[in-house]
């Protein structure tokens, strides 16, 4: 790995074994994108990418007409001179111009990676492990700069990249637009994978066509948003979940973002994303700067599967901080699904108790908990115990739960408030809402304006407050709707458009403040399920409730959408009652677990409602979840199978080691008298011997022949026949002379 800088040519050369990025300063002075791909050989000077060209209806600069950046490719592309496509950046001057000629200045390449101030970013734990490359650009006429940043990690094939606006000037100027990440391709075959839902329906890949125009997704909600995810992969139409080029980028942050490809009239493509410039508008006095957030692009060879793999591996250990980054997450038992917010204190201490003897390790008490809240109606915003439903308070269950030889954890969803509480009647002014307009509800609450100081301090001290006297373990923080009439009380009118960003700064301040004080402590986020589920989200909570959608056949198809930006160990997964209470489908209780296994495990539900049966059969699923939980969190993951293609979905996690693997296969409906087919595992030691299902085969046997699941009797690897019907199969390796 290495940053060349070749100073005759202006160019610099990332690269590390698998990757090349070659930046080269234009002309013009401004940032072109040379090269991105397959790692290249180095060379003085690649200026033959750099096109002069004449043609019709062109605008090329003035002292060399055959040059213009609309027919090259730009790294962070300015608007209005002579490139006409969707710029990086817009900034507007006094004038009211919007015109801004960013010139090289100078460079400096460092060892490792600077963190982001309070923004989420990967880091490096040795300086080895990475190299930066920042590029000052300066617009002469404004004073105006930009700091173009960049990353190359010596073990992934990915770079990482921010950028930076400073108003070095003497006037102020409003950035109406700043791309964490802009980047032009010579062609646009690819084809454009987002991962977009709704409530319950999270990320489900959606694949489309490029051509002439933009393709755009985005978030104006406030939060990343179960609609569309700041997650985008590009890939060659050749490309499948084994084999093929593809590169990935992900925003790591949990606000408003947009992701938007342009194809150009001469076949290029133009990829960018960042904060989404629809409510956004800031302000840069004289001396002030503006930061991006970070993004990140992930490049492969060897298909989808590989992509994601990179992805789980980095974030795992370069994105997830803290001591429970790669540790094995506790088999969590949440009462939400078994009470709702009806409960005292004894009813919660039955259901924990069945827990533990179940063999669960953490009690989550959810929603209900604190002021009058027996609805959702009301209560939110007042985050003081409620004694009626527990009359010793947070510390007095907390410690007959620790008693128990469980961990305790609590929902909160801090950043929301109900018209009916005592915050809101004390403080109506720490809402999001317009002066003179209607408030709109979602859920029947409103948005606390989370960009103000003084509602960070309510909720700090609180939240301080009651982790500390429950000595909490764990903490749900969910967001249940989504931002509207943004506008805050004590922004001027010029800084409204500040509002959505400072609420994100703010809402990461109050995570990291937490985890300075709490340093054990595991956050799960939450928003209504996978509405906050992102990049950014996971520097602060290393797992996310994947939905709250628990149906079995539909967790199929989230967890494995969510499988192509995210670790499964950043998946919440629980088994829930049937018929479900979301789809009102029947699953047994075995598929369910099978499913929840490849995800953070837990239950959903009251243990003392099942029959003597299912209880035995729940004993031995969190037994199973104990042994293999760090294979499948922390191991090297595959989809095999796709339920969005398929009757049948397939996946398997093998340890780095290769030693073991767990391997799932899941039969969604009845296919009595099916024709044959076989499913090839990945990922196993060709050479070494395993044992599966009680037989022993070679790691290639396993891959190149595969294994024929089927519900025909007499075949070998049978399962039942019905609907719903799965089976996880265990794979342990045994060396070649070993026993
Ligand atoms: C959201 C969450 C659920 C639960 C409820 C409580 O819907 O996604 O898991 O915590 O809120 O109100």
């Amino acid at each position: 790995m290495d940053i060349i800088y070749h100073g005759k040519a202006k160019q610099f050369h990332l690269f590390n074994d698998r990757i090349s990025y070659v930046i080269g300063i234009f002309p013009n002075g401004e940032p072109g994108q040379l090269y991105y791909g397959k790692r290249i050989h180095d060379r003085e000077d690649y200026s033959y990418l750099i096109n002069y060209e004449f043609r019709a209806m062109m605008v090329g600069k003035p002292d060399n007409e055959c040059f213009s950046l609309e027919m090259n490719r730009c790294e962070y592309p300015s608007f209005g001179t002579t490139d006409l496509r969707d710029p990086a950046f817009e900034i507007v001057y006094k004038n009211g111009s919007k015109v801004t000629n960013f010139q090289y200045v100078s460079h400096e390449i460092t060892d490792g990676k600077p963190g982001l101030p309070g923004l989420p970013a990967l880091y490096t734990e040795d300086d080895k492990e990475a190299k930066t490359l920042k590029l000052n650009f300066v617009d002469d006429l404004t004073g105006v700069e930009l700091v173009l940043s960049y990353t190359i990690f010596r073990d992934y094939p990915v770079i990482a990249r921010n950028a930076l606006i400073r108003n070095s000037g003497d006037e102020k100027v409003m950035l109406e637009k700043a791309m964490s990440l802009s980047i032009d391709l010579p062609d646009r075959d690819y084809r454009w994978i987002q991962f977009s839902g709704a409530w319950a329906r999270e990320k489900y890949p959606v694949e489309r066509e490029l051509t002439e125009g933009i393709t755009k997704i985005g978030s104006m909600r406030g939060h990343s948003s179960a609609n569309h995810n700041p997650f985008v992969i590009l890939k060659r139409k050749n490309t499948d979940e084994f084999s093929g080029e593809a590169f990935s980028a992900a925003l790591v942050y949990s606000g408003n973002f947009i992701s938007q490809a342009e194809g150009d009239a001469y076949g290029t493509l133009r990829f960018m994303t960042g904060i989404n410039p629809e409510g956004f508008s800031w302000k840069l006095d004289p001396g002030e700067e503006f930061q991006t957030p970070e993004a990140i692009l992930t490049w492969t060879e060897n298909g989808l599967n590989d992509l994601s793999r990179t992805i789980h591996r980095l974030y795992r250990k370069r994105l997830s901080r803290g001591v429970w980054k790669e540790k094995e997450r506790p088999i969590l038992l949440n009462n939400w699904e078994a009470t709702n917010m009806d409960f005292d204190e004894e009813a919660v201490l039955k259901i924990a108790k069945r827990g533990k003897e179940a063999g669960v390790e953490l009690f989550v008490l959810d929603d209900g908990w604190f002021g009058k809240r027996d609805d959702d109606f009301s209560g939110l915003g007042d985050w003081f115990v409620n004694t009626d439903k527990l009359p010793e308070g947070i510390g007095g269950l907390a410690k007959k739960i620790r008693d128990m030889g469980l961990m305790f954890g609590l929902w909160f969803e801090p950043e929301m408030v109900n018209e009916d509480s005592d915050l809101f009647r004390k403080h109506p002014d720490w809402v999001l809402s317009v002066p003179g307009r209607e408030r709109s509800l979602g859920r029947h609450q409103m948005v606390l304006d989370m960009s103000r100081d003084d509602v960070w301090d309510y909720l700090y001290e609180r939240m301080h407050s009651l982790i500390a006297e429950g000595q909490l373990d764990y903490v749900k923080w969910d967001m249940n709707r989504t931002i509207s009439e943004c506008f805050s009380a004590a922004a001027s009118p010029e800084e409204q458009g500040k509002v959505y960003h400072r609420y994100v700064l703010n809402f990461y301040r109050l995570y990291e403040r937490l985890i300075a004080d709490f340093p054990e402590l595991l956050f799960e986020s939450c928003a209504s399920g996978g509405s906050r589920f992102d990049a950014g989200i996971m520097y602060y909570a290393p797992q996310t409730w994947g939905s709250d959608d628990t149906d079995a056949v539909e967790r199929l198809k989230i967890q494995y959408g969510t499988s192509y930006g995210y670790p499964i160990a950043s998946i919440g997964a629980h088994v829930s009652v049937s018929p479900n209470q979301q789809t009102g489908r029947m699953t047994p209780i075995s598929t369910r677990a099978n499913v929840a296994y490849f995800g953070t495990f837990g239950y959903e539900m009251d243990l003392n409602e099942v029959s003597d049966a299912e209880f035995e059969e729940i004993k031995k699923q969190v037994a199973f979840m104990k042994e293999n939980r760090g294979v499948i969190q922390n191991g090297d993951f595959y989809r095999l199978i796709s339920p969005f293609e398929d009757n049948y979905c397939a996946w398997m996690s093998v340890s780095e080691d290769r030693e073991k693997a767990v391997f799932a296969y899941y039969k969604i409906l009845s296919e009595p008298n099916s024709g044959r087919r076989k499913v090839r595992l990945k990922g196993l030691d060709p050479d070494r011997l395993y044992y599966i299902d009680g037989r022993e085969f070679y790691g290639s046997e396993l891959m190149e022949i595969g294994v024929e699941i089927t519900e025909t009797p007499g075949m070998e690897w049978k399962i039942p026949s019905g609907d719903f019907i799965s089976k996880v199969f265990l794979i342990h390796s045994r060396e070649k002379n070993g026993s």
